[in-house]
């Protein structure tokens, strides 16, 4: 087993706090590192309670918290998990997921400078959303080989799929096999003519419209736990379906996973993280795979990228403004007023002789 030296993580929220004692007890790494700005000291607080029970789980696992990003000082690959989820609002309503661009936005620029400074060579797999955007930010930020940097979503989006599917046809969820492709949002698309039930085509099982209202659900999914939660939104399905990326590249398992990765001409899609198939193992993203689809499937998946594309122009526009505010605000400071008419006093007044 080819355990990491140091796997850091950014949030100590929900996703963090499961991801931390989940990647102690699977004995993932020698030393996590976390990372929260939260007060007085979160981060420290979740390390010491899951280190405190690492001599009941016989895991020798070191802890590094803190409140800025030195925790991720020399991690192998980090998980951002850093960014406002979506809650329910007094009338019921929640957010989509999209509604949170403009704040996680400025969250995952922190988290790549944070990147940057502290372990620039780290492989990066992001949870917080909007998915695709802001995976989408932090590659114009971090500039990685794009092997080096995913975004998870289709895994618990075809978790989820598999779950309803398996339950609706009354087997195991070991027996269904399934991948949902395209955005991490109401358009997904949950590839029906690649789901199988023990090998059959799932269309043996359940009729085409149950299946129909079954990917209904698969898409609205995340929505109906942020509305039974009612504070925030899924924490334990998503960190699953993390590790099982991180786990297919810390045992090289050449696992093909559906995971957000940068496409540069594959679906015919150029410079956009969209859900697709590929070979995850030690080096990352090893290969995407070009799955075949039925006429109307490709269409779905093609909407799908659209509206990711639509995001992440959102994105180009408002990064680009947060850019130059940067820029600005490293300029150095103007003179100051009184200074300004300390020095023009000194200065002769125009058409007055010397
Ligand atoms: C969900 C969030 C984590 O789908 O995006 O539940």
């Amino acid at each position: 087993m080819a355990i990491k030296r140091k796997l850091g993580i950014v949030g100590a929220g929900n996703i963090g706090g499961i991801l931390l004692l989940e990647i102690a007890a699977r004995k993932l790494a020698r030393t996590i590192g976390i990372v929260d700005i939260k007060p007085p000291a979160v981060a420290a607080g979740k390390a010491l309670d899951v280190a405190e029970g690492t001599p009941i789980i016989n895991a020798d696992v070191n802890f590094v918290a803190s409140r800025d990003f030195s925790a991720l000082e020399g991690c192998e690959c980090v998980i951002n998990t850093a960014g406002v989820p979506r809650a329910m609002r007094p009338d019921g309503t929640f957010p989509s997921r999209e509604e949170l661009l403009a704040t996680n936005l400025q969250i995952a620029d922190a988290v790549a400078d944070g990147i940057n400074m502290y372990c620039p060579d780290a492989c990066l797999v992001n949870i917080a959303n909007p998915l695709d955007a802001i995976v989408y930010r932090l590659h114009q930020k971090l500039k990685k080989p794009k092997h080096r940097i995913s975004g998870m979503a289709g895994v618990l989006d075809t978790a989820r799929y598999r779950l309803f599917i398996a339950q609706e046809a009354g087997v195991s969820v070991e027996n269904v096999e399934a991948m949902v492709l395209g955005g991490h949002g109401d358009t997904m698309v949950p590839i029906r003519s690649c789901t199988r039930i023990a090998g059959m085509p799932v269309e043996q099982f359940i009729s085409s419209k149950r299946l129909d209202e079954i990917e209904d659900r698969v898409r609205k999914a995340g929505g109906e736990v942020v509305s039974l939660l009612g504070t925030g939104s899924a924490f334990v399905s998503p960190c699953w379906a993390t590790l099982e990326m991180m786990e297919a590249q810390v045992h090289d398992k050449k696992k093909i996973l559906p995971v957000a990765t940068l496409l540069e001409g594959e679906y015919g899609v150029h410079g956009l993280f969209i859900g697709v198939p590929a070979i995850m193992g030690r080096g990352g993203i090893e290969k995407v795979i070009e799955v075949k689809m039925t006429p109307a499937e490709k269409e779905l998946f093609k909407a799908s990228v659209e509206a990711v594309r639509q995001t992440a122009r959102e994105v180009d526009r408002m990064g680009a403004e947060m850019d130059k505010a940067k820029k600005a605000a490293r300029k150095p400071a103007a003179k100051k007023p009184a200074a300004k008419a300390a020095a023009a006093k000194k200065q002769p007044a125009p058409g007055k002789k010397k």
